[in-house]
Protein backbone atom coordinates (compact mmCIF):
# COMPACT_ATOMS: atom_id res chain seq x y z
CA UNK A 1 0.00 0.00 0.00
CA UNK A 2 1.35 3.70 -1.17
CA UNK A 3 1.00 5.58 2.12
CA UNK A 4 3.61 8.10 0.89
CA UNK A 5 0.99 11.08 1.42
CA UNK A 6 0.35 9.38 5.51
CA UNK A 7 -0.33 12.70 8.01
CA UNK A 8 -1.12 15.07 5.23
CA UNK A 9 -4.17 17.07 4.23
CA UNK A 10 -5.13 17.05 0.39
CA UNK A 11 -7.46 20.19 -0.91
CA UNK A 12 -8.53 19.27 -4.68
CA UNK A 13 -10.75 22.12 -6.28
CA UNK A 14 -13.71 20.56 -9.22
CA UNK A 15 -13.55 17.40 -6.69
CA UNK A 16 -16.93 16.01 -7.75
CA UNK A 17 -15.78 14.46 -11.15
CA UNK A 18 -13.32 14.00 -13.71
CA UNK A 19 -9.50 14.21 -13.01
CA UNK A 20 -10.24 15.97 -9.72
CA UNK A 21 -12.43 13.07 -8.29
CA UNK A 22 -9.42 10.73 -9.42
CA UNK A 23 -6.67 12.84 -7.90
CA UNK A 24 -8.72 13.25 -4.99
CA UNK A 25 -9.14 9.09 -4.90
CA UNK A 26 -5.31 8.40 -5.70
CA UNK A 27 -3.93 11.16 -2.74
CA UNK A 28 -6.54 8.97 0.01
CA UNK A 29 -5.22 5.71 -1.24
CA UNK A 30 -1.90 7.14 -0.82
CA UNK A 31 -2.55 7.97 3.11
CA UNK A 32 -4.03 11.59 2.99
CA UNK A 33 -7.60 13.00 4.75
CA UNK A 34 -8.79 14.78 1.68
CA UNK A 35 -10.89 17.97 1.26
CA UNK A 36 -13.02 17.23 -1.97
CA UNK A 37 -14.35 21.05 -3.45
CA UNK A 38 -16.90 21.69 -6.06
CA UNK A 39 -20.08 23.67 -7.09
CA UNK A 40 -22.15 20.82 -7.44
CA UNK A 41 -23.24 20.32 -4.19
CA UNK A 42 -25.27 16.73 -4.42
CA UNK A 43 -22.33 15.05 -6.60
CA UNK A 44 -19.11 16.56 -4.45
CA UNK A 45 -20.91 15.16 -1.19
CA UNK A 46 -21.47 11.85 -2.72
CA UNK A 47 -18.10 11.79 -3.59
CA UNK A 48 -16.31 12.63 -0.12
CA UNK A 49 -18.81 9.87 1.00
CA UNK A 50 -17.85 6.75 -1.38
CA UNK A 51 -14.22 7.68 -0.21
CA UNK A 52 -15.12 7.71 4.04
CA UNK A 53 -17.13 4.35 2.76
CA UNK A 54 -13.72 3.38 1.68
CA UNK A 55 -12.53 3.45 5.32
CA UNK A 56 -10.10 7.15 3.45
CA UNK A 57 -11.03 10.50 5.65
CA UNK A 58 -12.91 12.99 3.60
CA UNK A 59 -14.70 15.75 3.74
CA UNK A 60 -17.11 17.31 0.79
CA UNK A 61 -17.07 21.67 0.16
CA UNK A 62 -19.54 23.22 -2.00
CA UNK A 63 -17.64 26.33 -3.34
CA UNK A 64 -17.44 27.82 -6.43
CA UNK A 65 -13.88 28.63 -6.99
CA UNK A 66 -14.95 31.88 -8.80
CA UNK A 67 -16.23 34.01 -5.70
CA UNK A 68 -14.11 34.61 -3.54
CA UNK A 69 -15.61 34.39 -0.18
CA UNK A 70 -16.42 30.94 -0.90
CA UNK A 71 -13.05 29.78 -1.31
CA UNK A 72 -12.24 31.58 2.02
CA UNK A 73 -14.58 29.42 3.38
CA UNK A 74 -13.31 26.35 1.74
CA UNK A 75 -9.72 26.67 3.38
CA UNK A 76 -11.27 27.65 6.01
CA UNK A 77 -13.50 24.91 6.32
CA UNK A 78 -10.65 22.04 5.19
CA UNK A 79 -8.41 23.35 7.95
CA UNK A 80 -11.12 23.70 10.67
CA UNK A 81 -11.95 19.76 9.83
CA UNK A 82 -8.18 18.52 9.65
CA UNK A 83 -5.80 21.00 10.78
CA UNK A 84 -3.61 22.07 8.39
CA UNK A 85 -3.03 22.17 4.86
CA UNK A 86 -0.27 20.42 2.65
CA UNK A 87 -0.95 19.94 -0.96
CA UNK A 88 -3.37 21.81 -2.73
CA UNK A 89 -4.58 21.15 -6.47
CA UNK A 90 -6.65 23.93 -7.85
CA UNK A 91 -8.26 21.91 -10.84
CA UNK A 92 -11.74 22.98 -11.34
CA UNK A 93 -12.01 24.59 -14.60
CA UNK A 94 -14.49 24.46 -17.93
CA UNK A 95 -14.43 24.91 -21.10
CA UNK A 96 -16.22 27.47 -23.23
CA UNK A 97 -18.51 27.21 -26.65
CA UNK A 98 -15.92 26.11 -29.61
CA UNK A 99 -16.13 29.57 -31.90
CA UNK A 100 -14.12 31.69 -34.26
CA UNK A 101 -13.31 34.80 -32.04
CA UNK A 102 -15.30 37.00 -34.11
CA UNK A 103 -18.29 35.40 -33.32
CA UNK A 104 -17.46 34.66 -29.34
CA UNK A 105 -19.82 36.48 -26.62
CA UNK A 106 -18.15 38.49 -24.07
CA UNK A 107 -20.17 36.27 -21.65
CA UNK A 108 -18.60 33.27 -22.20
CA UNK A 109 -14.88 35.09 -22.28
CA UNK A 110 -15.76 36.76 -18.60
CA UNK A 111 -16.90 33.44 -17.10
CA UNK A 112 -13.95 31.35 -18.78
CA UNK A 113 -11.82 34.25 -16.71
CA UNK A 114 -13.35 34.09 -13.69
CA UNK A 115 -13.30 30.00 -13.08
CA UNK A 116 -10.35 29.18 -14.95
CA UNK A 117 -7.63 32.32 -13.98
CA UNK A 118 -9.61 34.36 -11.07
CA UNK A 119 -10.74 30.77 -9.34
CA UNK A 120 -6.88 30.00 -9.09
CA UNK A 121 -5.82 33.38 -7.66
CA UNK A 122 -8.24 32.85 -5.23
CA UNK A 123 -7.71 29.52 -4.70
CA UNK A 124 -3.54 30.59 -4.38
CA UNK A 125 -3.96 33.55 -2.27
CA UNK A 126 -6.18 31.49 0.98
CA UNK A 127 -4.23 28.28 0.62
CA UNK A 128 -0.92 30.16 0.63
CA UNK A 129 -2.00 32.34 3.77
CA UNK A 130 -2.35 29.16 5.73
CA UNK A 131 0.99 27.31 4.06
CA UNK A 132 3.15 30.13 5.10
CA UNK A 133 1.93 29.92 8.60
CA UNK A 134 2.59 26.11 8.78
CA UNK A 135 6.35 25.06 9.57
CA UNK A 136 6.60 22.38 6.65
CA UNK A 137 4.81 24.79 4.14
CA UNK A 138 3.07 22.87 1.79
CA UNK A 139 3.04 22.40 -2.18
CA UNK A 140 0.71 23.54 -4.33
CA UNK A 141 -0.35 22.46 -7.87
CA UNK A 142 -2.83 24.91 -11.19
CA UNK A 143 -4.44 22.95 -13.14
CA UNK A 144 -3.65 24.49 -16.81
CA UNK A 145 -3.95 22.87 -19.70
CA UNK A 146 -2.32 21.55 -23.35
CA UNK A 147 -3.89 25.23 -24.29
CA UNK A 148 -1.40 26.76 -21.55
CA UNK A 149 1.50 26.13 -24.04
CA UNK A 150 -0.05 26.47 -27.23
CA UNK A 151 -2.72 27.97 -29.14
CA UNK A 152 -6.14 26.41 -29.74
CA UNK A 153 -8.23 27.74 -32.77
CA UNK A 154 -11.46 28.39 -31.47
CA UNK A 155 -10.69 28.44 -28.25
CA UNK A 156 -9.59 32.03 -27.68
CA UNK A 157 -11.04 32.70 -24.12
CA UNK A 158 -10.05 29.50 -22.63
CA UNK A 159 -6.17 29.73 -23.83
CA UNK A 160 -6.18 32.72 -22.88
CA UNK A 161 -7.48 31.61 -19.33
CA UNK A 162 -4.76 29.13 -19.09
CA UNK A 163 -1.80 30.73 -20.27
CA UNK A 164 -2.39 32.86 -17.33
CA UNK A 165 -2.75 30.22 -15.19
CA UNK A 166 1.50 29.50 -15.93
CA UNK A 167 1.78 33.66 -15.34
CA UNK A 168 0.30 33.68 -11.63
CA UNK A 169 2.50 30.17 -10.93
CA UNK A 170 5.50 31.00 -11.87
CA UNK A 171 5.29 34.56 -9.85
CA UNK A 172 3.91 33.06 -7.45
CA UNK A 173 6.52 30.16 -7.13
CA UNK A 174 9.13 32.51 -7.05
CA UNK A 175 7.45 34.59 -4.05
CA UNK A 176 7.52 31.80 -1.80
CA UNK A 177 10.57 29.62 -3.20
CA UNK A 178 12.44 30.36 -0.61
CA UNK A 179 9.80 29.90 2.37
CA UNK A 180 9.16 26.14 1.86
CA UNK A 181 6.27 26.43 -0.18
CA UNK A 182 6.46 24.65 -4.45
CA UNK A 183 4.06 25.95 -6.74
CA UNK A 184 3.72 23.99 -9.91
CA UNK A 185 1.16 23.71 -12.97
CA UNK A 186 -0.07 20.98 -15.19
CA UNK A 187 -0.49 20.62 -18.63
CA UNK A 188 -2.93 17.87 -19.32
CA UNK A 189 -3.57 16.76 -22.18
CA UNK A 190 -7.55 15.86 -24.31
CA UNK A 191 -8.41 13.27 -21.67
CA UNK A 192 -11.11 11.23 -21.09
CA UNK A 193 -13.20 12.88 -18.72
CA UNK A 194 -16.77 14.22 -18.81
CA UNK A 195 -15.86 17.70 -19.78
CA UNK A 196 -13.97 15.96 -23.02
CA UNK A 197 -17.06 13.75 -23.21
CA UNK A 198 -19.39 16.72 -23.61
CA UNK A 199 -16.82 19.00 -25.71
CA UNK A 200 -17.39 15.83 -28.40
CA UNK A 201 -21.00 15.81 -28.42
CA UNK A 202 -21.27 20.16 -28.58
CA UNK A 203 -18.56 20.48 -31.25
CA UNK A 204 -17.47 16.84 -32.93
CA UNK A 205 -15.56 17.50 -35.88
CA UNK A 206 -13.22 20.09 -33.81
CA UNK A 207 -12.81 17.61 -31.39
CA UNK A 208 -11.92 14.52 -33.83
CA UNK A 209 -9.47 17.17 -35.20
CA UNK A 210 -7.79 17.71 -32.41
CA UNK A 211 -7.44 14.19 -30.77
CA UNK A 212 -6.41 13.02 -34.64
CA UNK A 213 -3.28 15.04 -33.61
CA UNK A 214 -2.32 13.35 -30.15
CA UNK A 215 0.66 11.76 -30.81
CA UNK A 216 0.54 8.85 -28.89
CA UNK A 217 -3.08 8.27 -30.51
CA UNK A 218 -5.35 8.00 -27.65
CA UNK A 219 -6.96 9.87 -24.99
CA UNK A 220 -5.59 10.28 -22.06
CA UNK A 221 -6.84 8.63 -18.57
CA UNK A 222 -7.71 10.51 -15.74
CA UNK A 223 -5.23 8.56 -13.26
CA UNK A 224 -2.21 9.74 -15.59
CA UNK A 225 -2.93 13.47 -14.64
CA UNK A 226 -3.72 12.57 -11.35
CA UNK A 227 -0.82 10.66 -10.38
CA UNK A 228 1.42 13.23 -11.94
CA UNK A 229 -0.18 15.84 -9.70
CA UNK A 230 1.06 13.53 -6.53
CA UNK A 231 4.43 13.42 -8.40
CA UNK A 232 4.28 16.90 -7.95
CA UNK A 233 3.84 17.15 -4.51
CA UNK A 234 6.20 14.85 -3.24
CA UNK A 235 9.33 15.05 -1.94
CA UNK A 236 10.34 13.28 -5.20
CA UNK A 237 9.95 16.93 -6.82
CA UNK A 238 11.80 19.08 -4.14
CA UNK A 239 13.62 20.75 -6.54
CA UNK A 240 10.70 21.73 -8.73
CA UNK A 241 9.35 25.32 -8.54
CA UNK A 242 6.81 26.82 -11.29
CA UNK A 243 7.31 24.32 -13.52
CA UNK A 244 4.58 23.60 -15.95
CA UNK A 245 4.58 19.80 -17.22
CA UNK A 246 2.40 18.02 -19.86
CA UNK A 247 1.01 14.95 -19.60
CA UNK A 248 0.19 14.88 -22.99
CA UNK A 249 0.71 12.34 -25.25
CA UNK A 250 2.97 14.40 -27.33
CA UNK A 251 0.49 16.99 -28.11
CA UNK A 252 2.45 20.08 -27.45
CA UNK A 253 5.89 18.66 -28.62
CA UNK A 254 4.77 18.64 -32.25
N1 LIG B 1 -10.11 16.67 -19.71
C1 LIG B 1 -9.23 17.27 -20.50
O1 LIG B 1 -9.00 16.88 -21.64
C2 LIG B 1 -8.46 18.46 -20.01
C3 LIG B 1 -7.39 18.92 -20.78
C4 LIG B 1 -6.66 20.02 -20.34
C5 LIG B 1 -7.01 20.65 -19.15
N2 LIG B 1 -8.07 20.17 -18.44
C6 LIG B 1 -8.40 20.87 -17.21
O2 LIG B 1 -8.47 19.94 -16.15
C7 LIG B 1 -9.42 20.39 -15.18
C8 LIG B 1 -10.40 19.28 -14.92
O3 LIG B 1 -10.99 18.93 -16.15
P1 LIG B 1 -12.00 17.70 -16.31
O4 LIG B 1 -11.88 17.27 -17.71
O5 LIG B 1 -11.84 16.73 -15.21
O6 LIG B 1 -13.38 18.50 -16.14
P2 LIG B 1 -14.86 17.98 -15.74
O7 LIG B 1 -15.82 18.95 -16.35
O8 LIG B 1 -14.99 16.55 -16.10
O9 LIG B 1 -14.88 18.17 -14.15
C9 LIG B 1 -14.68 19.47 -13.65
C10 LIG B 1 -15.20 19.58 -12.25
O10 LIG B 1 -15.02 20.96 -11.86
C11 LIG B 1 -16.23 21.43 -11.28
N3 LIG B 1 -16.34 22.88 -11.47
C12 LIG B 1 -16.62 23.57 -12.61
N4 LIG B 1 -16.68 24.87 -12.36
C13 LIG B 1 -16.43 25.03 -11.04
C14 LIG B 1 -16.38 26.15 -10.17
N5 LIG B 1 -16.63 27.40 -10.64
N6 LIG B 1 -16.09 25.96 -8.88
C15 LIG B 1 -15.88 24.71 -8.40
N7 LIG B 1 -15.95 23.61 -9.16
C16 LIG B 1 -16.22 23.77 -10.47
C17 LIG B 1 -17.33 20.67 -11.99
O11 LIG B 1 -18.54 20.66 -11.22
C18 LIG B 1 -16.70 19.29 -12.12
O12 LIG B 1 -16.93 18.49 -11.00
C19 LIG B 1 -10.02 21.66 -15.76
O13 LIG B 1 -9.38 22.80 -15.24
C20 LIG B 1 -9.74 21.55 -17.25
O14 LIG B 1 -9.71 22.79 -17.89
C21 LIG B 1 -8.80 19.10 -18.82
Amino acid sequence: MNTSFSGKVALITGAAMGIGRTTAQLFAEAGAAVALADCNEHVVHSAAKELTQQGFRAIGIVCDVSQEHEVAHMVTACVRTFGRLDCAYNNAGIHVPVVETADALGEDFDRAIAVNLRGIWNCMKYELQQMRTQEEGGCIVNCSSQSGLVGTANLGAYTASKHGVLGLTKSAALEYAARGIRINAICPGTSDTPMVSKAIADAPEHMAALIKEIPIGRLGASEEIASAVLWLCSPGAGFMIGQAIAPDGGYTIC
